[in-house]
């Protein structure tokens, strides 16, 4: 097991090479060690768990011309590489393919332990002074406005408005940022999620305040 798992972390490396900052090979070792962190509190299979986080954005569709089956392609090819079993392989794909909050009205119902450790983990990394920083990293990937007052919210996005993604930055706060930790799966995700939260509103109101300069 040591090895498979290092042996993925060279391969996720190399893959990730020159990725958009917020979807980098360090997002991935962050909620590598988040989701190791939430583990320890669950019963639940660790192999699984690391291997998913690992290897949950490997081929992410936003960056693949909406291409949805290509990380599962490249996820099992590798997988099999390493002779890991079917058994193994199978249920890290499907958290590798139900993971991403753009489909969560389409996934089926009573999720593994191992896929709501990994989303916990890859939503905690999506808020706090990390979530701000790569939201706005995202934003100008994308050339979009940071602000605008006079664009609202839309709360309820189809799955192909919200993969366009031309609202602004701020927006995606409401759209997304501030609706996760009520989404949190775990207890220990919960309790994180909480604190990172509270900082958000917190650079709202400063924000809010220093754009309307009086
Ligand atoms: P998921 O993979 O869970 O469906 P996304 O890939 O859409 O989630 O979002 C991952 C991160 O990318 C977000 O937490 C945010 O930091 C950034 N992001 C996605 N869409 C936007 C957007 N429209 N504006 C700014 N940041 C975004
Ligand atoms: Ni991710």
């Amino acid at each position: 097991m040591k090895n498979l798992i290092e042996n993925t972390i060279e391969f996720v490396k190399e893959k990730l090479e020159g990725a958009e900052a917020g979807h980098d090979w360090f997002h991935i070792e962050r909620v590598w060690k988040l989701s190791k962190k939430i583990a320890e509190t669950e019963d639940c299979n660790q192999e699984v768990v690391e291997l998913a986080a690992l290897l949950h954005d490997i081929a992410d569709p936003k960056f693949h011309n909406g291409d949805e089956t290509l990380a599962l392609k490249v996820s099992r090819a590798f997988l099999e590489g390493e002779n890991a079993s079917e058994e193994v392989i199978e249920q890290v794909l499907f958290i590798i393919k139900n993971i991403s909050f753009k489909n969560r009205g389409e996934v089926p119902e009573n999720l593994p332990i191992e896929l709501k450790i990994v989303q916990d983990a890859d939503r905690i990394d999506a808020i706090g002074a990390i979530g701000i920083g790569r939201t706005f990293n995202f934003g100008g990937f994308k050339n979009n406005p940071m602000y605008d007052p006079n664009v609202e919210p839309k709360l309820s996005m189809s799955k192909d408005e919200y993969k366009k993604s031309n609202g602004t930055t701020i927006n995606h706060f409401y759209e997304k940022l501030l609706l996760l930790k009520d989404l949190m799966n775990t207890e220990k995700g919960k309790e994180i999620a909480g604190e990172r939260h509270d900082f958000m509103l917190k650079f709202l109101d400063q924000f809010y305040k220093e754009w309307n300069v009086d």
